[in-house]
């Protein structure tokens, strides 16, 4: 399926900060940009310059009622405010879905399960479509990891690794004071990543987090690094080591910014590692033969998520990182702040059917 043949959609962007840049530098030519919105008026006004939007807001309610606009991209954190519960994304779709907007908000999508939870059905009593920032999945490398999985020639997964090693990132401050940091801003991806290409779901999680030496966070509470095992139901095992606590740096051990991904099985293996704009993926099937790929097009899984979302609106589908499924990767990464307090395996609360 080409992307040329993909529906145009009218859009309107929700949080003009660095995660709208990235949205935007990856997909702004698929979609036609109506408006952006900030509560800083500055960069409202610098996005709608420098991206050609036809108008900017500062209030998130004058963006809803925007009659033109059919898909509202969500780039705002959570909540401005790290002692409120009041959550952007739930305000934002109580406001635009009854008028017809379909969603694509970033991860997480709350913060509580069972806003998230309220945010899901809200969508699906207005019949708009929403879907979570899983940019992860949708890289080239992942995506062909994802197809050579689900063929018959690998045989069942086992062993799954995931390894991620950040130097020089910092979180947005309300994620940085909050207790939960690292697994529900970074880990949480990877969590994502396991459920998805392994096509199961977790049985338990058993982890450990920690704080380390992660520069502009010192005051805060969070977490900055965490082993996890999480067992799924099909018999695979997945570890997790994932840190925002790398102080040697790009060219030695970091890992790039979607990590590092190892799943073995019964007949092949396949692993996906390199620097993001160079990723490989390397395979070896029940013939012994390796192979290496290398990533192609956009390399961050940004405009893949836009085409992902397109696609579904233009099937009158859910898209596969829908809002449902997203839930089972909070409740996964919610069992694992669980098990670091308790010191043992926890069974995440799961909704079922989970989608994908
Ligand atoms: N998918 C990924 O790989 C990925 C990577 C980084 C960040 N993120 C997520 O993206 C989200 C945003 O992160 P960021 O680093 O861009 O933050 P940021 O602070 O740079 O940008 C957020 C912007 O939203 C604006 N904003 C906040 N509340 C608003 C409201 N109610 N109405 C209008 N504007 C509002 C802020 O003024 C700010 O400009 C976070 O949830 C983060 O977890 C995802």
């Amino acid at each position: 399926m080409t992307e040329e043949m993909l529906p145009r959609k009218k859009l309107g962007l929700l949080g003009c900060g660095d995660i709208g840049r990235y949205h935007l530098l990856a997909y702004r030519d698929l979609v036609d940009l109506v408006a952006c919105c900030d509560i800083r008026p500055e960069a409202a006004e610098a996005f709608k310059r420098e991206f050609g939007f036809v108008r900017s807001y500062t209030r998130m309610e004058d963006l809803m009622a925007d009659p033109d606009i059919e898909l509202v991209d969500v780039c705002t954190q959570v909540s401005i405010d790290p002692n409120s519960l009041t959550n952007s994304r739930f305000a934002a779709v109580q406001a635009g879905a009854p008028t017809g907007k379909h969603f694509l908000i970033e991860k997480p999508l709350a913060w509580e399960i069972d806003s998230a939870r309220e945010i899901v059905e809200m969508c699906d009593r207005a019949g708009v479509r929403l879907g979570i920032g899983h940019r992860f999945r949708y890289t080239s490398t992942m995506n062909r990891a994802k197809e050579l999985l689900k063929s018959d020639g690998y045989g069942d997964p086992f062993h799954a690794v995931y390894l991620l090693s950040h130097f020089g990132w910092s979180p947005p401050k309300p994620y940085a004071r909050r207790p939960q940091m690292t697994i529900m801003e970074i880990g949480i991806h990877a969590f994502d990543l396991f459920r998805y290409l392994l096509d199961d779901e977790p049985t338990s999680v058993y982890c450990v987090t920690g704080r380390g030496g992660m520069r502009g966070v010192e005051d805060g509470p969070g977490d900055t690094h965490f082993d996890a095992i999480v067992k799924f139901r099909r018999g695979c095992v997945g570890n997790i080591y994932l840190s925002i606590d790398n102080y040697v740096g790009r060219k030695s051990w970091q890992t790039n910014w979607y990590g590092e991904v190892l799943v073995e099985c019964s007949k092949g293996a396949i692993e996906v590692a390199g620097p993001d704009d160079e990723s490989t993926l390397r395979h070896a099937g029940p013939d012994g033969r390796v192979e290496a790929i290398a990533a192609e097009g956009e390399s961050t899984g940004f405009r893949g998520l836009m085409v992902e979302m397109l696609r579904a609106l233009r099937d009158d589908r859910e898209p596969t990182m829908s809002g449902r499924d997203h839930l089972n990767t909070l409740a996964t990464s919610f069992a694992a702040y669980e098990s670091a307090d308790s010191g043992r395996p926890v069974v995440p609360r799961l909704f079922e059917p989970a989608l994908r």
